[in-house]
């Protein structure tokens, strides 16, 4: 965990508020940031990339928040968006369109006009048939699209199942073995700049072993292409650095992984991207909850919350841990318990057979390290309107989305 989450005197504070006091203003379940942190994070790949050109473009997806994205636009970034919506949102914040990298496997023609129209900076590409749509596209608008190829360099991402993408039998990018090919048929295309090499090989990555492997692979595919005459110049290596999630865990060092990739493309004249997400943003937010109800079931202790699955899906999703810490510690030691939410679904779990502070009816707790596929993920089942979020800086906080009403549930219908 970072130190900008942390207890004086018993209270738990995020940079220099209270927690209790933004979760008795702003109510609960609630969303809470801390922008120093993000900014840290942010920084430790500008300061470790420093000396190659390069540019470190957000993964939108990990938190998309406009105050997030305001905050990150101000500082430099550029950004890595999958649809359409995610581009609004970052010409919204303020985004600079030219620090744009558009990727998903899946983009739509209204998706792809709508990113020539603003300006990008580039696709990442995940199959032929959508580079052809690009260049056809590119020319009807008279524009010339930046491209890069994501390649699937079948490396193991030893991550979640769910979460790891870089081998042969997932969806994501082009084999490696048969890229050199779409290249060159590529190089023949209108409308396209055929400038990258791109990949991303899953998320929530402990080690950057196989991150430099994958980069490895990569860097022989360039090699590859120049001589055959294509002439590449960015080399985008994706996201993927985990977080600790659990209490006293290591932190994957992001300045090392910087430093061997620096070291493995010194010399070649690569426009180098990144696109980050967990690591920016997961260990700078945290869930608050109230306490509703305790209640035993045979051996089973229950602490009822105001927060579910609804607005923190990962638990059931991935069986993600996240520390479950009360807003105010106290005498009452600890209980083995599972932390459940008012959700009909035995899945709606914030924490299973965990041993957690002794809270009880109002109390409040925080589910740690939630400022990455929080909120993104939190969807409206049971129709709970979604939580609001809060952005801490210093001193100061200001809600940053307000919590839906009852009205937004059922806009639209
Ligand atoms: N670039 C691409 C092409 C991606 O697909 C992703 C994440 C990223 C960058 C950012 O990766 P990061 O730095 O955040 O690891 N919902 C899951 C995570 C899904 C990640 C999807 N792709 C979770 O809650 O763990």
């Amino acid at each position: 965990m970072t130190n900008s989450f942390e207890y004086r005197g018993g209270a738990f504070f995020c940079e220099d508020v209270e927690l209790r006091t933004i979760a008795d203003q702003a109510g609960t379940p609630c969303y809470v940031y801390s922008s120093s942190a993000i900014l840290s994070r942010y920084r430790e790949y500008v300061n470790g990339l420093e000396g190659v050109p390069h540019r470190v473009c957000y993964a939108v997806k990990a938190n998309g928040n406009l105050g997030i994205l305001r905050l990150l636009a101000e500082a430099g970034a550029g950004f890595d968006i999958v649809s359409g919506g995610e581009l609004y949102r970052v010409l919204q914040a303020g985004g600079d369109p030219a620090r744009i990298v558009f990727s998903g496997v899946g983009k739509t023609r209204e998706e792809i006009e709508y990113a020539l129209a603003q300006g990008i900076h580039s696709f990442n590409c995940e199959s032929e048939a959508e580079i052809s749509l690009i260049s056809s596209l590119a020319v009807r608008l008279g524009k010339t699209a930046s491209v890069a190829v994501r390649v699937n360099p079948d490396v193991d991402a030893s991550t979640h199942p769910y979460i790891s993408t870089g081998l042969k039998e997932h969806k994501f990018g082009i084999d490696i073995a048969e890229v050199e090919g779409v290249y060159a048929r590529a190089a023949g295309l209108p409308g396209i700049s055929l400038d990258g090499v791109s990949c991303h090989i899953g998320s929530q990555l402990l080690d950057p072993a196989p991150l430099v492997e994958a980069a490895q692979k990569l860097l022989g595919l360039v090699a590859r292409l120049r001589a055959k005459g294509i002439r590449i110049t960015q080399l985008d290596l994706g996201g993927g650095i985990g977080v600790p999630y659990r209490c006293g865990d290591p932190r994957p060092d992001v300045g090392a992984f910087l430093q061997a990739v620096k070291k493995l493309v010194a010399g070649s004249e690569l426009f180098l991207m990144f696109e980050p997400g967990r690591s920016i943003v997961a260990e700078a937010g945290a869930l608050i909850a109230r306490v509703l109800y305790r209640k035993r079931s045979g051996d089973k202790e229950f602490i009822i919350v105001d927060a579910s699955m609804t607005e923190l899906i990962r638990p059931a999703l991935y069986e993600a841990h996240h520390e479950i810490l009360p807003l105010r510690q106290s005498s009452f030691g600890n209980v083995k318990a599972d932390v459940v939410g008012p959700v009909c679904e035995s899945g709606d779990f914030l924490a299973e057979d965990r041993e957690v502070a002794n809270v009880l009816p109002g109390d409040m707790i925080a589910a740690m390290t939630c400022g990455a596929y929080g909120f993104v993920m939190a969807s409206n089942y049971n129709s709970r309107p979604r939580p609001c979020e809060v952005l801490v800086e210093g001193a100061g906080w200001r809600i940053i989305r307000q919590r839906e009403s009852l009205q937004d549930l059922i806009r639209g219908e």
